[in-house]
């Protein structure tokens, strides 16, 4: 373990990205402040007053399950006491944003990195990188459910193996994470309900996801998803929604080399397309797009 060390950004191969030390932290609980105890409670109480309508059953479960916080900024060590009896996950302390291989290493071994510092108070509303309170509160409560740990892990392993592939396999996989992990919706019998980790940590986002006329809401297609680029600096022009965790497991269980083999060359989609061959839930009327920018 290194010494926890909030650093700045530092550009690295992946250009504009910033990733920070690579490094194992252990979590420095004591000296998180009273304003960020404060920070994580504000943010806390303004998701779960809104998510009990939005979020998926499992995840308002597994939030309870959790006993996460109230109070304050929870322990990383009494999250994994909890993580580890249920499906033998565990989190680790991060500084940030990792490289791609160290990332899909942890994933692999049932390792969820967490950033350990959060927000300051005048960035309650937007962050341009992940902080405690969205990869704890929006990604680990699902890591409870045995089928979503599952999925993860094979994440983690495609990963490695999607290296041998090149680039284009990357930015593929990399796209299937963006849409289920980060902003999947789920069909369900009360209606369509939040998965996904960078919409539940995010204020305006539940709402617009659900319930903006603006964006598209499409039956999940593994290729479909693959070949769909993205926007990180706006609300999602198009969402994505599985019937169940089960079809996201199953459809992505086996092998991808013949996915990205048949996949090679064709030209990615734009962020809002929708396509003759999509189950269309909802067309967006594309309403506040902007014109560039997917990737
Ligand atoms: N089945 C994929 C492969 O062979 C691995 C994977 C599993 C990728 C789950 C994404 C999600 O590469
Ligand atoms: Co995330």
């Amino acid at each position: 373990m290194t010494t926890p060390q909030r650093v700045e950004h530092q550009q690295t191969d992946k250009g504009s990205v910033p990733v920070y030390t690579t490094g194992v932290v252990e979590q420095p609980w004591d000296s998180y402040s009273e304003t960020d105890h404060e920070v994580w409670r504000t943010l806390f109480r303004r998701q779960q007053a809104q998510l009990g309508q939005q979020a998926c059953r499992e995840f308002l479960d597994a939030t309870a399950a959790m006993g996460m916080g109230e109070t304050g900024i929870p322990r990383f060590s009494e999250l994994n006491a909890i993580l580890q009896a249920t499906t033998g996950w565990q989190i680790i302390g991060v500084e940030g944003l990792l490289p791609e291989l160290v990332f899909f290493e942890h994933l692999a071994n049932r390792r969820f990195p967490v950033t350990w510092w959060i927000r300051r108070p005048e960035q309650l509303d937007y962050l341009s990188e992940p902080d405690v309170f969205h990869d704890l509160y929006g990604h680990v409560p699902l890591l409870m459910n045995p089928v979503f740990a599952d999925y993860m892990r094979a994440y983690g392993q495609g990963g490695l193996r999607a290296h041998g592939f090149g680039p284009e396999a990357l930015a593929q996989l990399t796209r299937l994470y963006w849409y289920t992990v980060e902003f999947g919706l789920i069909d369900t019998a009360d209606g369509l309900r939040i998965y996904g980790a960078g919409i539940l940590s995010s204020k305006g986002e539940c709402d617009y996801s659900l319930n903006s006329p603006a964006p598209n809401r499409i039956g999940f297609d593994l290729q479909r998803v693959m070949r769909t680029r993205y926007r990180i600096d706006t609300y999602q022009k198009t969402y994505f929604v599985i019937d169940s965790f089960q079809q996201l497991f199953e459809a992505t269980f086996a092998d991808f080399e013949p996915v990205y083999v048949q996949l090679k060359g064709l030209e990615a989609i734009p962020a809002g397309s929708v396509l003759d061959s999509d189950h269309v839930f909802h067309r967006g009327s594309g309403e506040g797009w902007l014109a560039d920018g997917d990737i």
